[in-house]
């Protein structure tokens, strides 16, 4: 059985995600000028929280996106997240007003992106990218592809359009898996030095971010930013309840505007006192 994101969809940490995600869209669109997004782990951009319910297990999202539905006075990211979900229920048809579907990475790029910045969605399970490609129908230049997320920054950088942003999402469930997104880090870097890249990784004694640390800090390839972010304090039994986010080329200010954001949806997702947020340098900008 291979990894299916749709039980995690609309959790902690894909509000997470796709809070920092939005916003790293927003900063590449500061500019007028177009760019690529490459997202290497897309899954199948649209997940019907209905059926999440059942199997013996209780649904994440309630927890996730559940937690900020309706709350009041959400600072303007969390609220323009809120909103984007909000309407893409609509536009999915949801009963007026209901959570009914979550949309992936995919989808949140789509539902940014302007006439000519251009999408490259891999996702490698064949029946996640045909519904993707069903569902990639919010942005002119929305393409699927049925391939290895890890060999694309290898054959699509650098982008035609000079400027990129790449999301590496993997599902983690393989051992080597932090080693091989450390390649595909460097690989991205050596093409598009400038390149705006994001991955995402679990916070779990089971995966150990060193490689992609180590790569980072030794090498000091380029300016990287690290957000974390717990639910409640470490346990072992209870399940994932942190992850974070290395963002490599962040945008100006990026942290400064970005840390009592995620310093309130840590209070709002909270689940126990070991709750937190931080966002921190692992390589400075140059002063
Ligand atoms: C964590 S999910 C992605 C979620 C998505 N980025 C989002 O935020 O909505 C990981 C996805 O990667 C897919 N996948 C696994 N190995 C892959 C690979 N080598 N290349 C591309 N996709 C892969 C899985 O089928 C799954 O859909």
């Amino acid at each position: 059985m291979y990894y299916r994101h749709a039980f995690h969809a609309g959790n902690f940490a894909d509000v997470f995600k796709h809070l920092l995600l939005r916003e790293l869209v927003r900063a590449m669109q500061r500019k007028p000028k177009p760019f690529l997004f490459l997202d290497t782990h897309a899954g199948r951009g649209r997940y019907d929280l209905a059926l999440a319910e059942g199997g013996g297990r209780a649904p994440e999202w309630p927890d996730g996106i559940g937690r900020l539905w309706a709350a009041p006075g959400l600072p303007a990211p969390l609220a323009d997240l809120v909103a984007a979900v909000r309407e893409y229920n609509r536009r999915c048809g949801a009963e007026p007003g209901t959570l009914r579907f979550y949309p992936g990475s995919p989808v949140f790029a789509q539902l940014l992106a302007r006439p000519d910045d251009r999408l490259a969605l891999c996702e490698l399970q064949p029946d996640e990218a045909a519904a993707l490609d069903r569902e990639s129908v919010y942005a002119q230049k929305a393409r699927v592809y049925p391939v290895d997320g890890y060999g694309a920054p290898r054959a699509m950088l650098p982008p035609l359009e000079r400027r990129a942003l790449v999301l590496i999402d993997p599902p983690f469930e393989a051992a080597d898996e932090m080693s091989r997104v450390a390649v595909a880090v460097e690989e991205a870097l050596a093409r598009s030095p400038a390149a705006v890249v994001a991955v995402w990784y679990p916070l779990s004694a089971r995966v150990a971010t060193a490689p992609l640390f180590r790569l980072l800090r030794e090498r000091r390839l380029a300016p990287t930013l690290i957000a974390e972010f717990r639910v409640r304090a470490d346990s072992a039994e209870a399940g994932l309840g942190g992850c974070g986010m290395a963002m490599i080329n962040p945008p100006w200010q990026f942290d400064i505007a970005m840390r009592p954001v995620l310093a309130q949806l840590a209070r709002l997702l909270a689940l126990d006192a070991g709750a937190s947020s931080k966002l921190d340098w692992l390589v400075p900008e140059a002063p």
